[in-house]
């Protein structure tokens, strides 16, 4: 068991801002000090490891180096871009707000538009915003890496998102600002100026984004979009948001703390938004302020329960090392973050896709997503309580860990109905459940606080899970595909520090084992990385 004091002092909290930590990487690939030794730590010290890690996210500014989450720049901008979102909530027609962006980026721009156009049908007013996920809806119940590197695929996507609108607020997700079918989307907004105000949302300052070619056909780089925008950003006919979070608490594995910062930071801006609309409560930098700050407040108040936490963690980590289950049955929003929690699982740490499950109630119905029922592509896409009650509780056992997520608004007899079923079978049986006082229907702002919460809890049952099971090497992803060219530097990279060979003899390793050859062909070497993430794409594992 890692010892750990966790009264950390400055030093240790801010290590990975000085300049001489891991100065090649970007924030978002950093490593993170903190978790150096997550892997050998028990349940108790990882839940409190990914505390601090998390309260990483509303550090305050020290020096120019970094925005933060509460910098008077994110701020601003965060006024501005909601200034923007009430004037489309205000004259909907041929106007639309578009949130793009893939893996966990795109499947957050799919839970937040959701929320924010429900709030916006209770007042019967227009549903303004859209969602794009790279590799479509599929990509929102599994991973599907290959398309992040497509910025044709992007900006298809946008224009049929965008179809016959003469006004659209297009905000780009991506936590490392590297991801190709972004970019192709920013730079097509950016083409396009009397159509699209194109928005960065994303955790790397500017100068860290993505700078090497995205393909041969291709005329800039995330940076040179970003370049782009900073310029058009001095007149706000362009928004970068962009304050730093700190590294990952499993390095690069942006599902966490990119996750929850784009959720906050989105929420808090189309909230302000939706205010000055329905109670013309003006947008201020107090209000954006406090509202950022209950966020803050949430995440202490979902840490104050390590002890439950740690239980889950413990729960479901003795499960994936017997083989067996985990599975998340959720009610409402709550419900979907358990869906893109599991989705997770395989592109993070290789597991297959039954190991960590979700199942919403209600299924496609209450999911309302743009493709609708996804049940033909396959077994991983049952996700209704039917489906559970009828392909998994059969074979349920004791080593398994059910997860029930719901709310005091939850119809009870049937959350009691489900706890029974599933306890008949095994007494794993645990629940991540919110109350709030009185019987009034939640706010928006409550349900957003929940959501958050719920993510924080969830975040920490699959990491914890998985680091117990030993799929984390220090705090490193060593089991996943090189399925994109993100992934492929990184292991390189990865084969790098845990060898300190020379980068192009990793390389060089890395290619061997995805090819599954001891000497590269000419062919093999003179290929781009897109033709390696291909076959690599094909073969279950890189490891020999
Ligand atoms: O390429 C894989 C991946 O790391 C996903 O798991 C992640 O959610 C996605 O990329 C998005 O990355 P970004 O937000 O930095 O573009």
């Amino acid at each position: 068991m890692a010892g750990l004091d966790w009264t950390y002092g400055v030093s240790t909290l801010r290590q990975w801002e000085s300049a001489d930590y891991e100065p090649s990487l970007p924030v978002s690939e950093k490593s993170n000090p903190l978790t150096c030794d997550i892997d050998r730590a028990s349940a108790y010290s990882i839940v409190k490891m990914l505390q601090v890690c998390d309260s990483q996210m509303f550090q305050k500014e020290a020096g120019t180096t970094y925005q933060r989450l509460l910098s008077d720049q994110v701020l601003k901008t965060l006024m501005e871009v909601a200034k923007r979102v009430e004037v489309i909530i205000k004259d909907p027609q041929e106007s639309c707000v578009v949130m793009s962006g893939c893996g966990t980026s795109g499947r957050l721009a799919f839970l937040i538009s959701s929320g924010f156009n429900k709030a916006l049908s209770q007042l019967n007013q227009s549903e303004v915003y859209s969602y794009i996920i790279a590799g479509g809806d599929r990509a929102l119940l599994s991973s599907q890496e290959a398309p992040e590197d497509d910025p044709r695929l992007g900006v298809l996507s946008l224009k049929k998102v965008c179809e016959g609108k003469k006004r659209v607020l297009f905000i780009g997700i991506s936590c490392g600002l590297s991801a190709p079918f972004v970019a192709g989307q920013l730079d097509f907004c950016l083409q396009h100026p009397e159509v699209y105000t194109p928005v960065l949302v994303g955790f790397n300052p500017a100068h860290q984004a993505r700078y090497r070619t995205l393909n041969i056909y291709c005329t800039f780089t995330f940076h040179s979009v970003v370049q782009r925008m900073q310029e058009l950003a001095k007149s706000q006919k362009a928004f970068l948001i962009n304050p730093a979070v700190g590294p990952e608490a499993i390095s690069g594995s942006s599902r966490m703390k990119g996750g929850s910062a784009t959720k906050i930071l989105l929420e808090v801006a189309f909230s302000a938004a939706h205010a000055a609309t329905s109670s013309n409560t003006p947008i201020t930098h107090n209000g954006v302020l406090q509202h950022m700050m209950e966020y803050e407040r949430t995440l202490a108040v979902t840490y104050s329960q390590p002890d439950g936490i740690t239980t889950l963690v413990e729960a479901a980590g003795e499960s994936l090392r017997c083989s067996r289950h985990v599975y998340y049955l959720g009610w409402g929003s709550l419900a979907l973050l358990g869906l893109i929690d599991a989705s997770e699982c395989s592109p993070t740490f290789g597991a297959d896709y039954e190991d960590v499950r979700g199942f919403i109630r209600g299924g496609y119905r209450e999911l309302n997503n743009n493709d609708g029922p996804l049940t033909s592509l396959g077994p991983k896409f049952s996700i209704a309580h039917e489906d559970f009650l009828h392909l998994i509780l059969p074979c349920l056992t004791d080593t398994d860990t059910v997860l029930l997520i719901y709310t005091h608004s939850d119809d009870a007899t049937e959350v009691g109905n489900m706890a029974r079923r599933v306890r008949e079978k095994t007494p794993n049986l645990h629940a991540v459940y919110h109350q709030a006082d009185g019987d009034t229907a939640a706010s928006l702002q409550q349900v957003d606080q929940r959501e958050l919460s719920t993510k924080l809890v969830l975040n920490a049952v699959s990491t914890g899970a998985h680091v117990l099971k030993g799929k984390i090497y220090q705090n490193h992803m060593i089991d996943l595909q090189v399925t994109n060219t993100k992934l492929y530097r990184r292991a390189t990279r990865l084969l790098q520090k845990l060898s300190t060979c020379p980068e192009e003899k990793c390389e060089e390793a890395l290619l061997k084992a995805i090819y599954r050859v001891d000497m590269l062909t000419l062919e093999m070497t003179s290929s781009d990385i897109t033709t390696h993430t291909c076959f690599a794409r094909n073969s279950t594992k890189v490891k020999r």
